[in-house]
C-alpha cells in the first residue's frame, strides 16, 4: 500500500503539518482494540460510525478487534464547510440496524464541543440498546461544552483545527493517512 503521508499539505489554501503520525495512530488503535476485546468478551457489540469523519478510524479500529462485532453508520452534519461548529445538528442518514437489546459502541472521529455526541447519546435512548459506550479518536477537551460520556479516547488534543485520517476541511483532506494541524497554530 502506498499511503499519502506528506510532511506538510495545503488544503483550501491553508498549510497543515504532521501532528499525529501513522505509527502513533497504529499503536493507539492496537491498545483500543485490545481494551474493547476484553470489555466486550462474550458479547457481540455493534459499532455505529458517525459519518463522514469516522470512516477511516472505524475501519482501522474494527480490524484491531478480534471478538465478533457488527457495524452500521449514521450521518450527522453540524459543521458545514467552516472550521467552527454551526451549533446545529442535522441527521442526514439514520441507523438501519435494530439496536434494541444490543451493546452499542458509538464511534466518532473527534469530539469538539460535544454537541454531536450529545445528540447521538440522546438518540440512543429511544432505540433501547442494552448498553452504550463512546469511543473517539480525538478529544478537544478544553473545547467541550456539553457534558458527554466518553469511554475510550485515542488522543486528547488542544483546541486547534486538525485534518486527515478521515477528518476534513470543507470536505478535503480526508485521504491523508495521518493527522495534521494548522501550521503556526500549534
Ligand atoms: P462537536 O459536535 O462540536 O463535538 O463536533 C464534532 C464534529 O465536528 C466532528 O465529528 C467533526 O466532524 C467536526 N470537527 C470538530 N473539530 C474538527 C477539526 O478540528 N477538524 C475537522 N473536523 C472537526
Ligand atoms: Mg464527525
Amino acid at each position: 500500500m502506498s499511503l499519502y503521508l506528506p510532511e506538510t499539505t495545503v488544503c483550501n489554501g491553508e498549510t497543515f503539518e504532521v501532528f499525529i503520525t501513522k505509527d502513533q495512530i497504529e499503536a493507539r488503535l492496537d491498545l483500543l482494540g485490545k481494551q474493547i476485546d476484553k470489555e466486550f468478551a462474550g458479547k457481540k457489540p455493534i459499532l455505529i460510525g458517525v459519518l463522514n469523519g469516522s470512516f477511516i478510524f472505524l475501519a482501522d479500529l474494527m480490524r484491531n478487534i478480534t471478538i465478533p462485532c457488527e457495524v452500521d453508520f449514521m450521518k450527522l452534519s453540524s459543521y458545514g464547510d467552516e472550521k467552527v461548529s454551526s451549533g446545529e445538528v442535522t441527521e442526514l442518514k439514520h441507523i438501519d440496524a435494530k439496536l434494541k437489546g444490543r451493546h452499542v459502541i458509538l464511534v466518532e472521529d473527534i469530539i469538539d464541543t460535544g454537541l454531536s455526541m450529545k445528540y447521538m447519546i440522546e438518540k440512543m435512548e429511544s432505540l433501547e440498546p442494552e448498553s452504550v459506550k463512546v469511543v473517539t479518536l480525538l478529544h478537544k477537551k478544553d473545547a467541550t461544552l456539553h457534558d458527554v460520556q466518553i469511554d475510550y479516547v485515542g488522543f486528547e488534543i488542544p483546541t486547534k483545527f486538525v485534518l486527515g485520517y478521515g477528518l476534513d476541511y470543507a470536505q478535503e483532506g480526508r485521504n491523508l493517512a495521518q493527522i495534521y494541524i494548522l501550521k503556526d497554530d500549534k
